[in-house]
C-alpha cells in the first residue's frame, strides 16, 4: 500500500525518485507524486494515474536538485485525484510529507487543527501530519522533533518521509506499522518502503522498526526512536540484483514469475533436503527436536495466496505429521479470542513478510505466549524480523501482483515443514526418502507443465469473454481450485468460484448451463473417481469443461471439453504442478482481455493497511 522514496546526496534527485517509485508501483498505482527542493523553493508535481501521468507532467517542467521525497498511492481516504495524491504540505507548503499507512484518529487531530486556524486542501488522512508537523515547526523545533512530536499524537499505521525548506538537505523517514529502509551510500543516503526501490544504487541497508525514525542529510544518518533516543541499527547487504526485479524479456513480471518456478521451488529446497535418509534441515526453526516433538497443534495464519498455501499445508501436516491444523485467515484470527494454550505453534505465511493484517496476527499470537514461525519471502520484512525462527521461501522477489511463484514455493516449503515434523514423529524412513525424492523431482516436472503453455493460451481464447467460471477440486486440489479462482478474479476481473467439488451440488450446481466454464483439477489421487463423478454431473447439465489431469490419463478427455496434463507426483505435491496451468490461463485471460495484467484495478501486492 503506497510506496515512498526518499534522497539526499549530491546527483540530481528526480531520476532516483521517480525510478525508484516505479519499482515500487506494485504497492499502489492510483496516483503519484514527488517533491524536490530546488533554488527557487520546494516544488512538488502530482499526478492522478499510473506514474507515467506524472511523467508526462514533468516533461512540461520538472524540479531539479539534490534531495527529495516521492510516492506511489493506493487510495485509502479521499479519491485518487491530483489533489489528493502525495506529497502533502503545511499552510504555507515549505514542507512536504508522503505517507503510508491510515492515520485512525484524522478527524479528531484534524478538527483540533482547524479550530486552530488550519486550513485543510485535501480528503485525505495524510494532510493532519504536514499541519500537525507544522504546529511544532513553529514552535521552533527542528524538523526530527517536530515529526516526532507529531508522531507522538498520532494513532494508526505509517512510514513517512519529510522535507523542509527550512532545514536544507534533511530527510526525515519514520515507520510504525508500514515499512521503511534506510539506503547507505558514500554521501548519498535513501529512503524507501521496500529494497527493491534502491538495491540499483546501494545494497546496504537498515530496516526500520516500528516507532523509529532516521534523520539523512549529505553528511551521514542517524537513528532514533519518535522519543528521540539513539538507536544503533545493524547494517544489512541485500543479496539480491536489479535483474531480478526486471521483466528480463517478458512482456509482464506475472509471466516472468511463472516461469521462474522450477528455480523459485529449486531454491527453497537447496541445502534442506536429505534424499538418503528423507529428512529435512529447516536450521531457521530454532527448535530442538524434543520441542518439535512437544506440538500440540498448528495454527496457520495468512491472507489471500498465502492462506491458500496454508490450507494445503493443513492437509500435509495432518496426514503425515499427524498434529491437528487450523487454519486462520490472519484478518478474522486478531479481532477474536483465539485459544492459543502451551503447545501451540504458530505458522504464519506471508509473501511480503508486511501484510499487516498478517503481522498484527501473528503479534498477537505472541502476545497470548504463542512460539511463533514465519514463512516468508522477503528477507528481513518485519514478519521475518519479528517471529522467533522460521523459514525462508527464497524465491526471490515477486513483483507481479497476483502471486504465483511464492504459492508454490510456500507449498514447497510446507512440504519440508511435513517432512520434518513427520519424520521427527514416526514417519517412516522410506516414506521419508519417497517424499524427498519426489520433492526433488519438481522442478523438472515444473518445467513440463510449463511447456504445455501454448495449449493453456488456447483454451484462455475460447473462454476470455466468459463472465463467470467454478474451479473445483478436492483434498489436496481443493485450495488449488480456490487460488486458480482467485488468480482470475484478480486480474481479469471475471466472476470465479472456487468450491469443493463434492459441495457443488449443494449450490453451484445451480449455476451451471452451457455458457458456464467449470474447470476441475482431477488428477490421480484417491478422490479421482468422485472427481470424474462430479464432471459428469456437471456435463449433464451441458456446463462446460476444462480438466487438469494426470499425464497419461486419456479416459478423462471423455468426460471434458479440453485437458490440460500435468505430471504424476505424490499427492500432497500435486498442487505444486496442478496450479500452474490454472496460473496461465488466467494470465492469458486477463491479456485477451486487454487486463492491466501487472497492476490490476483496485489491487495492492502489498497490504499494509487493514
Ligand atoms: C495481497 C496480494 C496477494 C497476496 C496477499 C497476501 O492481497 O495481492 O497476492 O496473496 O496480499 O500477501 P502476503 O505478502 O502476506 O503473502
Amino acid at each position: 500500500m503506497c510506496g515512498i522514496v526518499g534522497y539526499v546526496g549530491h546527483r540530481d534527485c528526480l531520476p532516483v525518485l521517480i525510478e525508484g517509485i516505479k519499482r515500487l508501483e506494485y504497492r499502489g498505482y492510483d496516483s503519484s507524486g514527488v517533491a524536490v527542493q530546488t533554488p527557487q523553493g520546494l516544488e512538488i508535481v502530482k499526478a492522478a494515474g499510473k506514474i507515467r501521468q506524472l511523467e508526462a507532467r514533468l516533461a512540461k517542467g520538472a524540479p531539479h536538485g539534490t534531495y527529495g521525497i516521492s510516492h506511489t498511492r493506493w487510495a485509502t481516504h479521499g479519491e485518487p485525484t491530483d489533489v489528493n495524491a502525495h506529497p502533502h504540505t503545511d499552510e504555507q507548503g515549505t514542507l512536504a510529507l508522503v505517507h503510508n499507512g491510515i492515520i485512525e484518529n484524522y478527524q479528531t487531530l484534524k478538527n483540533a487543527l482547524e479550530s486552530e486556524g488550519h486550513v485543510f486542501r485535501t480528503q485525505t488522512d495524510t494532510e493532519v501530519l504536514a499541519h500537525l508537523i507544522e504546529k511544532y515547526l513553529k514552535r521552533g523545533y527542528k524538523l526530527e522533533r517536530a515529526v516526532g512530536a507529531a508522531l507522538r499524537d498520532v494513532k494508526g499505521t505509517y512510514g513517512i518521509a519529510v522535507m523542509c525548506a527550512s532545514e536544507p538537505g534533511v530527510l526525515v523517514g519514520a515507520r510504525h506499522g508500514s515499512p521503511m529502509v534506510v539506503g547507505i551510500a558514500d554521501g548519498e543516503y535513501y529512503l524507501a518502503s521496500d529494497v527493491a526501490a534502491i538495491v540499483e544504487h546501494t545494497r546496504q541497508v537498515i530496516y526500520l522498526d516500528d516507532g523509529e525514525m532516521a534523520v539523512l542529510s549529505p553528511d551521514g544518518f542517524h537513528t532514533a526512536t519518535i522519543d528521540h533516543e539513539r538507536v544503533e541499527k545493524e547494517v544489512h547487504d541485500v543479496d539480491w540484483d536489479l535483474s531480478q526485479i526486471e521483466k528480463g524479456g517478458y512482456e509482464h513480471f506475472m509471466l516472468k514469475e511463472i516461469f521462474e518456478q522450477p528455480d523459485a521451488v529449486r531454491n527453497g529446497m537447496r541445502g534442506r533436503l536429505n534424499l538418503e535418509e528423507g529428512l529435512a534441515r529447516l536450521g531457521g526453526l530454532n527448535m530442538t527436536p524434543e520441542q518439535l516433538r512437544e506440538i500440540k497443534r498448528i495454527i496457520i495464519l495468512g491472507c489471500g495466496t498465502s492462506w491458500h498455501a496454508g490450507l494445503i499445508g493443513e492437509y500435509m501436516l495432518e496426514e503425515f505429521a499427524r498434529i491437528p491444523v487450523e487454519v486462520e485467515y490472519a484478518s478474522e484470527f486478531r479481532y477474536r479470542n483465539p485459544i492459543v494454550d502451551e503447545g501451540t505453534l504458530v505458522l504464519v505465511i506471508s509473501q511480503s513478510g508486511e501484510t499487516i493484517d498478517t503481522l498484527a496476527a501473528m503479534r498477537e499470537a505472541r502476545r497470548k505466549g504463542a512460539k511463533v514461525l514465519g514463512i516468508v519471502n522477503v528477507v528481513g520484512s518485519t514478519i521475518a524480523r519479528e517471529s522467533d525462527g522460521g523459514v525462508y521461501i527464497h524465491a526471490g522477489p515477486e513483483i507481479g501482483v497476483a502471486s504465483t511463484k511464492a504459492f508454490t514455493s510456500q507449498v514447497t516449503v510446507l512440504a519440508l515443514l511435513t517432512l520434518a515434523l513427520g519424520r521427527n514423529r514416526g514417519m517412516s524412513r522410506d516414506y521419508g526418502i519417497e517424499i524427498a525424492r519426489e520433492m526433488s523431482q519438481l522442478p523438472e516436472k515444473i518445467e513440463r507443465v510449463l511447456a504445455t503453455d501454448d495449449a493453456v493460451k488456447r483454451i484462455a481464447d475460447l473462454y476470455q469473454s466468459s463472465n463467470n467460471f467454478i474451479y473445483l477440486g478436492r483434498g489436496f486440489q481443493f485450495p488449488v481450485a480456490l487460488e486458480g479462482a482467485l488468480k482470475l478474479k484478480e486480474i481479469s476481473y471475471i466472476h470465479a468460484e472456487g468450491y469443493p467439488a463434492a459441495e457443488m451440488k449443494h449450490g453451484p450446481i445451480a449455476l451451471i448451463d452451457e455458457s458456464m466454464p467449470v474447470v476441475f483439477i482431477c488428477t490421480r489421487d484417491s478422490a479421482y473417481e468422485k472427481v470424474v463423478s462430479n464432471m459428469q454431473e456437471v456435463r449433464a447439465r451441458k456446463g462446460r469443461i476444462v480438466a487438469i489431469a494426470t499425464e497419461g490419463d486419456t479416459e478423462v478427455q471423455r468426460n471434458a471439453d479440453h485437458v490440460l496434463y500435468v505430471p504424476a507426483t505424490i499427492p500432497m505435491l500435486q498442487p505444486i504442478l496442478s496450479v500452474i496451468p490454472l496460473q496461465l490461463l488466467s494470465y492469458h485471460v486477463a491479456v485477451a482481455r486487454g487486463c492491466d495484467v501487472d497492476q490490476p484495478r483496485n489491487l495492492a501486492k502489498s497490504v499494509t493497511v487493514e
